[in-house]
């Protein structure tokens, strides 16, 4: 009896022992990935060098410099064209086993399918793949990235025309045939969801087209316009996985997927009203991506309240969307309250109004020196399992999680180095983020935005995101205090089999 009641004991023990063990284990897994974000217009500069064709973004922002902030451009940006060994040799020291990259397609194929491919553009992304795998660090690549080049748009203008398929499938096929032999992570497209907002229903961005009554430029008028242009970019995402699949995945042995916008939203109140108006944010940010290349159809929400404005799948499209993703991309930063418009009033001055989808969204979360930057770690954990639940638990890697600092003009680079908050921000999304790990969600990576403070679109230079702070004078370098927390958290967590 008494031995019986001690062995009782003993396994009480262990168990405890063993769950106090269990919380203080990293829950992420091993060999996941731990990196950093970037873009090639956002990094690369060297906007005419070697032979590179012009994109969207070269030629809209040099014709309205006024559409940026401080009226900048990605001409130089951090030059990272001219300094990818440098660079590569900071991922080395924080200890990053992946950096997650973009190929600017006009750097390869200024002409798009119509001219010659430029052999000094793809020579280069095989010098950075190369000094990358030298230093264990494996490339991530995004095939899309905004920087469309202005050939396509000057043809037949570019995402609104089914034609920009033919392209993207060229493009897509010829990094796969070019860099597939060393890069085993692709995403097709990041963010769809802003090409669409800022180049076709604001207008702030390239190619300037807005839908009437949001934004307030002359060309374009077309409610329809953003929603033709995600359409063509989920069938080209579509296209790009048949290649992939049949042409080169058994080969090669790589993965495929796509990077979301992912903000967090909840309901303002616990009204039926604000819940239903929640789900219908969620569909017009990443359900609108998600749901087509999962499901085969748009959500519910968009349909209901879009009707013949949104391009209909045909049963072909629909076959081909069932060759799907293997990783779902998330860009999470930062979360919202939404507040339903249909059966209620908007009201003026209480945050942003989306009237095609009938909600109004406030921020979320302790305030910042930007009035668009609110932090709320919980909306980590909160996206990822909502994700995890809708899309049945597919893999998933954070693509993009960072903060921004507002470029004081009467900072010194000392101050900016010393960036507490960002460590704040990091600790507790990445926390949140391990606490939606523990409880089940399939994660296998995360990447900082971003290596280096950059040229970050309509905002030019004026916010700094980077881990290494940049002199955009000289370029110079510097390891922010978040750099070195970042490598510690890296060293505690890292496991390879
Ligand atoms: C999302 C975009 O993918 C990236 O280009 C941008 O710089 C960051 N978010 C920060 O806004």
């Amino acid at each position: 009896m008494l031995q019986k009641a001690l062995s009782m004991i003993v396994m009480v023990m262990q168990c405890l022992l063993s769950s106090s063990k269990g919380l203080d284990q990293s829950p992420l897994p091993s060999n996941f990935l731990f990196g950093t974000s970037s873009s090639s217009y956002q990094y690369e500069g060297a906007y005419l060098s070697d032979g590179k064709g012009l994109n969207i973004f070269d030629v809209f922002l040099h014709k309205s410099p006024g559409s940026v902030i401080d009226g900048s451009n990605g001409d130089i940006a951090v030059d990272q064209y001219h300094r990818y060994l440098e660079d590569v040799d900071l991922m080395e020291a924080m200890k990053v086993n992946s950096y997650r990259f973009s190929i600017s397609w006009a750097r390869v194929l200024p002409k798009g399918r119509f001219g010659e491919i430029n052999w000094a553009g793809i020579s280069y992304y095989n010098k950075l793949i190369d000094a990358l795998l030298v230093k264990g660090i494996q490339p991530f690549v995004t095939l899309f990235h905004f920087d469309l080049p202005q050939e396509l748009e000057d043809r037949y203008g570019g995402w609104l025309s089914p034609e920009s398929r033919e392209d993207f499938q060229y493009f897509a096929d010829l990094c796969f045939k070019s860099f597939g032999d060393r890069v085993k992570y692709w995403a097709t497209f990041n963010e769809p969801d802003y090409v669409a907002t800022y180049g076709y229903r604001l207008g702030a961005g390239p190619p300037g087209r807005c839908s009437k009554p949001f934004g307030n430029c002359s060309e374009g008028d077309s409610e329809k316009e953003p929603f033709l242009v995600v359409h063509n970019i989920i069938l080209s995402h579509a296209d790009a996985v048949e290649i992939y699949r049949t042409k080169y995945q058994a080969k090669q042995g790589g993965r495929i997927g796509i990077a979301v916008h992912a903000d967090w939203y909840e309901p303002i109140s616990n009204s039926t009203e604000d819940t239903l108006a929640t789900e219908r944010a969620r569909s017009f940010n990443f359900k609108w991506i998600l749901d087509p290349i999962i499901f085969g159809r748009y959500p519910k929400e968009m349909q209901e309240i879009l009707g013949n404005i949104l391009p209909k799948f045909s049963s072909n499209d629909q076959e081909k969307l069932k060759k799907g993703l293997d990783f779902i991309g998330i860009n999470h930063y930062i979360s919202f309250y939404v507040k339903d418009c249909i059966f209620s009033i908007c009201e003026e001055g209480l945050g942003t109004t989306r009237t095609e989808g009938s909600y109004q969204t406030s921020p979320l979360g302790k305030p910042t020196s930007l009035d668009w930057q609110y932090v709320n770690p919980q909306g980590m954990e909160k996206t990822v399992t909502y994700v995890k639940d809708r899309y049945n638990n597919i893999p998933m890697f954070l693509t993009e999680n960072g903060y921004a600092q507002s470029n004081h003009s009467n900072f010194t680079k000392e101050q900016y180095l010393k960036d507490f908050n960002r460590i704040d921000y990091m600790a507790g999304h990445l926390d949140s983020l391990q606490e939606a790990i523990r409880k089940g969600a399939n994660v296998k990576g995360y990447f900082a935005w971003s290596l280096l403070d950059n040229f970050e679109w309509m905002q030019g230079y004026t916010v700094r995101f980077g881990l290494y702070h940049v002199d955009h004078a000289t370029m110079e370098r510097t390891p922010k205090l978040s750099a070195s927390w970042y490598k510690d958290f890296i060293a505690k967590h890292r496991t390879e089999t």
